[in-house]
């Protein structure tokens, strides 16, 4: 009988994207997977280190596996992806419970770490690579309801940001041939997928070499489009050194790809910039958020920040919430710094802002976001978008939810749409979480 094994995913949509590589990996194998851990002969938890809670949470939830495992004694708990990178066989021995531990690049061996621990052997293989992109791997998607799927582009990251893991747990930056990447847009498609995000750690920089050929970011955002004409088409994440005016030319030109762009700041600090290695400053961000404004008006803006970082003094704080003010982002993913063992700031620079201020310094942060994301819904009423239907509305069965060019999401009161398909809704109302509004008939 063939081996069931359930996934677990934690941490960036490159993990989602990663679990959905292992599945394929796996029942290509003669594996199958299962939703229902319970019934599992293996457990994989695909996890993330970007910050000390991450980490937390998926030890919790080993420790809980206890439990199915009085019921199963032949289970196998696997730890992928960022934490078994980071911590390798000291995760063994912390956690008496984990079988198997895989890193990011070594899935492909995924299948003998099985064999191997089912004999009773500790299974290790965190190997990272310069050259793996899993290529060959057609992911099998895990969530069959699902209209909007990831691709990865590329792996791993080359910026070294000072307080930043990834750089550690992911290797080196490589990307992958824009052949395979348009194969499996082309496979998303084919199984009825609407929306395709396209990932990587820093998408722009995306260079793809061939013999004399050289596909870069906008190429290959360019290639996607007009590939899918009727897909809808995002990305995620930019670097906001390496955001070009032609990328910006390339999604205005081409009504497929969402008028969305993540950019994070991580601080409005000149100095705070410079301690965290990111390579521009506050003058070049604001300067491409103008750009983004002239050349894709109605383009959506989110970003990340974190408060707290090494030496973070209370005017370089303030400093992060006037250049909020000022680009009044739609969304904001906000955090507090938490020192990661092994980057270059835990070495070099000392985690020097206390719990408290951080604390106070985010909830500030979180306000002041909460306020403009508000402004920016309030700008919506009265406008109409088109709207890519995802579900039905947790609140109400007769309302149904979808999502914006922009990334918005909007309620609106609907029966019998089917899920997946394109309608315009005009906004009435918006909290600053939500848009509300009507579909328009014709
Ligand atoms: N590659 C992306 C972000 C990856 S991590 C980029 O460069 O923007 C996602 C976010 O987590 C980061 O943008 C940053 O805001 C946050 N982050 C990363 N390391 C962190 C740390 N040590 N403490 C707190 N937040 C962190
Ligand atoms: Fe981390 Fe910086 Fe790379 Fe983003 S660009 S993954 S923050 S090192
Ligand atoms: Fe986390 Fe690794 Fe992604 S650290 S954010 S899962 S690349």
């Amino acid at each position: 009988m063939a081996k069931k094994f359930h996934i677990e995913t934690y941490g960036c949509q490159m993990n989602v994207a990663d679990s959905e590589v292992v599945a394929a990996i796996l029942t290509a194998k003669g594996f199958e997977h299962i939703k229902d851990k319970n019934e599992a002969d293996i457990i994989l938890v695909n996890t993330c280190s970007i910050r000390e809670n991450a980490e937390q949470r998926v030890r919790g939830r080993v420790q809980g596996f206890t439990e199915i495992r009085k019921r199963n004694p032949k289970l196998l708990i696997g730890v992928m992806g960022c934490m078994a990178e980071r911590l390798g066989e000291k995760l063994f021995e912390e956690e008496k419970n984990i079988n198997i531990l895989v890193g990011p690049d070594a899935y492909l061996d995924l299948p003998l770490l099985i064999e191997k621990a089912s004999k009773g052997e500790k299974a290790i293989n965190i190997e990272l690579s310069t050259t793996e992109t899993y290529k060959e791997i057609c992911p099998t998607r895990l969530d069959e309801t699902a209209i909007s799927g990831f691709v990865s582009i590329m792996r791993g990251c080359n910026n070294f940001c000072t307080y930043c893991i990834v750089p550690y747990t992911r290797g080196r930056e490589r990307s992958r041939s824009h052949n395979s990447i348009i194969k499996e847009v082309v496979d998303l498609q084919s199984k009825g997928y609407k929306e395709v995000t396209l990932l990587g750690q820093n998408v722009n920089s995306y260079l793809y070499k061939e013999e004399e050929n050289k596909v870069d970011f906008p190429s290959l955002l360019e290639l996607v489009a007009k590939t899918v004409p009727n897909m809808r088409i995002r990305f995620a994440t930019s670097h906001p050194k390496d955001m070009s005016d032609e990328t910006l030319a390339v999604i205005a030109r081409w009504s497929n790809i969402c008028k969305s762009i993540h950019l994070p700041v991580q601080s409005g600090s000149n100095s705070v910039l410079k301690d965290m290695n990111r390579k521009y400053t506050r003058e070049w961000y604001l300067d491409r958020i103008d750009a983004i404004h002239r050349i894709i008006p109605e383009c959506g803006i989110s970003t990340d920040l974190f408060v707290g970082f090494h030496n973070e003094s209370e005017e370089d704080y303030q400093q992060t919430l006037d250049l909020m003010r000022e680009v009044c982002f739609d969304l904001a993913y906000m955090f507090k710094y938490s020192e990661r063992p092994g980057t270059k700031a835990s070495k070099t620079m000392p985690d020097n802002i206390d719990e408290e201020t951080k604390s106070r310094r985010l909830q500030d942060l979180i306000e002041l976001q909460s306020a403009s994301s508000l402004e920016s819904n309030r700008r919506d009423i009265g406008k109409t978008f088109e709207v890519l239907v995802e579900g039905i509305s947790k609140r109400s069965q007769e309302e149904m939810y979808g999502r914006s060019s922009q990334n918005k999401v909007i309620v609106f009161p609907a029966q019998g749409i089917e899920i997946g398909s394109l309608v315009n809704v005009t906004v009435r109302k918006c909290t600053s979480a939500t848009l509300m509004g009507e579909m328009l008939t014709d």
